[in-house]
């Protein structure tokens, strides 16, 4: 039996790509996945050791979050963004960020008849979450305004699965089509913190909002900057009124970051050493395989910051170069996943091992 829930939503990419994986697993040498997302270094030791402090404590814990968490959140901001004059009351812990991705529609109250716009080539969860509250997602191209009626839109900069940063005059104009239409703006800022040629930028910066967060949201995650996947930890912040009306649902919801891990991302948060340490990483990484795919014959397309290269081997069919990969051990997402316009490229992570980075550049050389 299905559920008139699972029903409205698509089916879920990834199992389309299981005879690929199977093909991929017959290279003698194991397969390279770079399908996925998924960090595979270390957790660093000060958050562990944070996680395990609060391990005794029977009560619940807030759904707001610890005082201590939510002062860390505006530091952290401070520090890394430039971000300031931020409420630490206008800060909400999440259960990583896909959940409130995928639940902000229905968190806000939106429904059938409301429109959430989403950019042409986006994060599955954004079409997901329109579709979980009964509202219509529509895809608008780079610079598009959201048509009238619009009640939410997102954006994301650094994009999955593009790696294009906007440019603060970009944002800011995107912000201001927005409420022209009265929507609410999210901006997933999760890749923020991971940028190699272009600068992202804020949507809490006054050059972006206009030195208002009036009707602004800006979704965070520290999944990739601290390889916290597992312990899922995340934030909501900007417009006061709305970071309530959020709190108070997900009060009576039980949508509750768990103590250890409120404690674990106060920490993660309070130090910026291991988010340093785990961008060299990235940038190294990047560095072996950027040109190890240029050198096979690809095009590498926007790919400025976060953790994709978003690659094209001469425009051929995204499939064909799922399956090429595949034929070579490598595995890779088809650029069709995150939207219609995708279907010229294919999404390459850099999550992956150095030594399993080494082994795909092997791979890829002619
Ligand atoms: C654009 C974007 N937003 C949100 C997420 C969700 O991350 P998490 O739930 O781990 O915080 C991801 C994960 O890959 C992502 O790419």
């Amino acid at each position: 039996m299905t559920s008139g829930t699972s029903r409205r939503l698509p089916d879920f990419p990834w199992d389309s790509l299981a005879d690929h994986a199977a093909k991929a697993r017959t290279h003698p040498g194991g397969v390279v996945d770079l399908s996925i997302g998924t960090p595979v270094d270390p957790v660093p030791e000060l958050i562990r050791h944070a996680l395990g402090t609060v391990a005794d404590v029977p009560g619940y814990p807030t759904t707001h979050g610890t005082p201590a968490l939510r002062e860390a959140v505006v530091g952290a901001l401070a520090r890394r963004h430039g971000v300031t004059g931020l409420d630490p009351a206008a800060v909400l812990p999440t259960i990583g960020s896909k959940e409130l991705v995928a639940w902000l529609p229905t968190l806000l109250g939106l429904g059938p008849g409301d429109v959430v716009a989403i950019p042409a080539l986006s994060y599955p969860t954004y079409e997901v979450g329109a579709r979980l509250a009964g509202a219509t997602p529509v895809r608008l191209a780079d610079g598009e305004p959201p048509p009238p009626g619009t009640s939410l839109v997102w954006l994301n900069s650094p994009s999955n699965p593009t790696g294009r940063v906007l440019s603060d005059e970009q944002l800011a104009r995107a912000v201001a089509d927005a409420r022209a239409v009265g929507a609410v703006v999210a901006s997933d800022e999760c890749y923020l913190a991971l940028a190699w040629d272009a600068q992202p930028v804020s949507v809490l910066l006054p050059s972006v909002n206009g030195g208002s967060v009036d009707g602004v949201l800006a979704v965070h995650s520290l999944s990739k900057s601290s390889s916290l996947a597992g312990y899922r930890a995340g934030f909501v912040t900007g417009d006061p009124a709305l970071v309530a009306s959020l709190l108070e649902v997900r009060k009576h919801a039980g949508m509750i970051m768990p103590r250890p891990v409120q404690a674990a991302m106060t920490a993660a948060l309070n130090d910026d050493a291991h988010v340093a340490e785990q961008r060299e990483r990235y940038r190294a990484r990047r560095a072996v395989l950027l040109p190890a795919l240029t050198a096979a014959g690809f095009t590498v397309d926007h790919s400025e910051a976060g953790l994709y290269l978003w690659s094209t081997r001469d425009g051929e069919n995204a499939w064909d170069t799922v399956g090429w990969l595949a034929e070579r051990g490598i595995l890779t997402a088809p650029g069709t996943f995150y939207g219609p316009t995708g279907d010229r490229h294919v999404r390459i992570a850099l999550t992956a091992t150095d030594s399993a980075i080494a082994t795909a550049t092997t791979r890829l050389t002619p």
